[in-house]
């Protein structure tokens, strides 16, 4: 074996980006003439079999996050036939794998080293869903920004994050990974998120790269039920699912990862359409894509691949620069490339594309600069870390029904605090926690204990069993309380990864105590931990007030006595609808007219017999302790053309009584189209903060080209014509006023 002591050095001479001495990249890395001469400069050393290495990614064996597992990885390591790493975290641990790449391989080639830091890394933020219910795109900027620079003092290059799948459907339950159902809010906060992870240069110690996935289609799977089939038109997928990619390649980001699902008959994971044509051709995205866990192999359960040689090849030949998990490109690109039916072409610019990366992450120059015991101890779990994830945990939660004012809660009450959610440490880190710790969170329960004096605790009965037996004690307590607040809803791993439900319903037997609870004639204040939309109506019936809490991380209690006594004001709005039944799933604000839409109690018209069509909770829904009051609706001038955009402008009052922020919504309809066009869709929105009895003019710039889409022709352009436009503070409340496109 040849050896390349030699290269390092000269490595170190090439390489001029020192971690220390920082260069700010002048010239955007995909045009770096420099950067490609040093990718090069390594990759003409490289044997076939090492450049596939470099394409392979294995788990190590900390954590599983998929089906199968290699034992093998760190002989594999030694061997160079894998060049990244998942599931390996920490800066001791990723500095002892490093050492191997960098002292037991030929080519000294760093590793690189990702892990699924979805909302947090040991700081543990709300679920990105309910992050979103924020629509406070610097919040979620500052969350994944935390989760960053923790996750990179722990030895991270890269997170397996954002998802920025669209998702109608809140049986699947990955709906609680991503930003809802709507594509303008979720391509703002794509942005947002790789912004935070990425920051402005990815060699700086406190960004890594991000990943947008799944990569496409994937939160349209039917029925709900994860990894199921998707059949979606060329005109959905490009107009609702495809934007927030796209929003996230324009923010920079590094990578993309593949989804598991079909599309239009083929897995994505080979799928050249989304691949080749839209991704690289029509984007010219320049990062790497990186398969999901052995979905290269599931192309074999999939009925596209005959073996896993099949899969390789096929899933090669479209773009896919990594293999997860899978070891197909490990066992078949080297017999593939020498029968000619690979050309070493393909895996050259794969391998071009992880090196830049690497490059760019600074690793040449000092492969251990993420692995930094000491930053790893102070920038972990630091207080401003923790503060900032309370204010985001705050910003979450959404109040659905305030009757009587019944919150917030003054100090000095006798509260009953009802519910295994309550006091309950892992359940609050929702799904995908990362490197979280139960032991970390704050409960609500100790959390309502340090704002209010008088608090008793019974459990009641938790989210899955059907024991009964504790729901004497907790009416008891209930009886000698002022108020009662009762913490129900799903447990952490109800949604997440496989793990779909049939029913969205609040689970066991939680609701028969809410009933019973009912009876003591005490308020109630109802919070719900949930990673999806629920259906609630019998709970908002008998909650006085409804806040969902989604599942606010490692700050859980600290927010929610925060929130409750009224420290925080909420201001959350809902990033997806909460049906009435489930069968009214999928279920969206923007949805088509129809020919026949819902008029009266006319019979032949769009509709059920038995629910409504409406959500129970509208898309953009959320109360305040305040109120605010909109008017005053001016388009200026009231005819855009082309090329000049207009204003619309909005008075917002608080006319309640207390400072609050409001979420000022703007909807678009496009009345006349060459195809049928959404009701409405939403097309900025603000977040204002408003002192009691004050009032601000919100105003929007509206262009053209924001009311684009896929035309009958095919193409992406916007139609001249008559629309509305409506403001307000959900998708149902609003004022609206017609402006034309000229
Ligand atoms: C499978 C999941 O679909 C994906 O989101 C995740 O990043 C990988 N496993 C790695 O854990």
């Amino acid at each position: 074996m040849r050896t390349i002591t030699l290269f390092i050095l000269s490595a170190g001479m090439i390489i001029s980006c020192g971690r220390n001495q920082k260069v700010v990249e002048t010239t955007p890395w995909q045009n770096d003439l420099r950067l490609s001469q040093k990718v090069d400069s390594v990759l003409r050393l490289m044997t076939l079999e090492e450049k596939i290495g470099q394409m392979n990614l294995l788990t190590s064996d900390w954590t599983v996050t998929g089906p199968s597992l290699r034992s093998d990885y760190i002989d594999l390591i030694k061997t160079g036939k894998v060049g990244n790493i998942f599931n390996a975290h920490t800066a001791a641990f990723t500095r002892s794998l490093q050492k191997i790449a960098m002292e037991e391989t030929r080519m000294k080639i760093p590793l690189l080293f990702g892990f699924d830091v979805i909302h947090g890394y040991k700081t543990i933020f709300p679920i990105s869903l309910g992050e979103a219910a924020s629509w406070d795109l610097d919040a979620i900027e500052t969350s994944a920004r935390v989760a960053a620079s923790e996750a990179a003092a722990a030895g991270l290059h890269w997170t397996f994050a954002p998802m920025v799948d669209i998702s109608r459907d809140p049986r699947w339950g990955r709906i609680s990974e991503g930003a809802g159902e709507d594509t303008h809010l979720g391509s703002m906060i794509a942005r947002a998120r790789v912004k935070g992870f990425q920051g402005n240069h990815l060699a700086d110690l406190n960004t890594i790269m991000a990943c947008a996935k799944h990569y496409a289609a994937y939160g349209a799977a039917q029925a709900g039920r994860d990894y199921h089939t998707v059949d979606m038109s060329q005109r959905v997928l490009r107009d609702v699912y495809l934007p927030p990619f796209k929003a996230a390649l324009d923010e920079g980001v590094a990578t993309f990862m593949t989804s598991f699902n079909d599309y239009d008959g083929t897995p994505a994971t080979a799928n050249s359409f989304l691949l080749d044509q839209i991704l690289r051709k029509e984007w010219g995205f320049k990062g790497f894509v990186v398969s999901d866990y052995t979905s290269v192999n599931e192309m074999i359960a999939h009925g596209t691949a005959a073996d896993l040689k099949d899969a390789a090849k096929q899933a090669a030949g479209v773009g896919l620069d990594m293999d997860m998990q899978g070891m197909a490109f490990s066992d078949y690109l080297e017999q593939l490339v020498g029968e000619g039916k690979i050309s070493e072409n393909i895996i050259d610019d794969a391998v071009r594309r992880i090196l830049s990366m690497k490059f760019r992450l600074g690793l040449f120059d000092d492969p251990y600069c993420y692995c930094d015991e000491e930053r790893e101890s102070t920038v972990v779990f630091s207080k401003e870390n923790l503060e900032k994830a309370k204010e985001v945990a705050c910003k979450s939660f959404v109040l659905l029904k305030n009757a009587n004012q019944t919150l917030p809660l003054s100090t000095n009450k006798r509260i009953a605090i009802i519910g295994d959610l309550a006091n309950n440490r892992e359940d609050m880190l929702g799904s995908w926690f990362g490197a979280g710790e139960a032991a970390s969170v704050t409960t609500i329960l100790e959390g309502m204990k340090s704002q209010f004096p008088r608090v008793t605790y019974v459990k009641g009965c938790d989210p899955v069993s059907n024991d009964r037996s504790g729901f004497t004690n907790a009416v008891l307590a209930a009886r000698n309380a002022d108020v009662i607040v009762f913490v129900m809803g799903e447990k952490g791993n109800m949604s997440g990864e496989a793990a779909s439900r049939a029913s969205i319903d609040i689970p066991g037997i939680q609701t028969q105590l809410l009933v019973e609870l009912k009876k003591t004639g005490k308020p109630i204040v109802v919070l719900i931990a949930t990673g999806r939309p629920l259906t609630l109506e019998k709970e908002a019936e008998l909650a006085d007030a409804l806040l969902v809490i989604w599942f606010p991380g490692t700050q859980a209690g600290a927010a929610v006595a925060e929130a409750l006594s009224g420290a925080f004001n909420p201001s959350g709005k809902l990033p997806v609808s909460f049906p009435v039944s489930v069968g009214q799933i999928p279920l969206y604000y923007n949805v088509k007219n129809t020919g026949r839409p819902l008029h009266g109690n006319e019979k032949y018209t769009s509709r059920y017999l038995d629910v409504p069509n409406q959500p129970l909770f509208v898309f953009g829904y959320g109360l305040s302790y305040t109120t605010f009051e909109y008017s005053d609706l001016q388009i200026s001038p009231k005819e855009m053309s082309a090329k000049s955009p207009i204003q619309i402008s909005v008075t917002v009052t608080n006319t309640g009584n207390f400072d609050g922020s409001e979420v000022v919504q703007l909807y678009v309809r496009d009345l006349v189209g060459s195809v049928t066009r959404p009701i409405k869709e939403l097309k900025g929105f603000q977040k204002v903060s408003i002192p009691k009895g004050g009032a601000q003019r919100v105003s929007f710039s509206l262009v053209a080209e924001d009311l684009a889409f896929t035309r009958s022709n095919n193409e992406w352009g916007f139609e001249y014509g008559e629309f509305e436009a409506s403001v307000g503070s959900n998708s149902k409340d609003v004022i609206t006023e017609r402006f034309l496109l000229k």
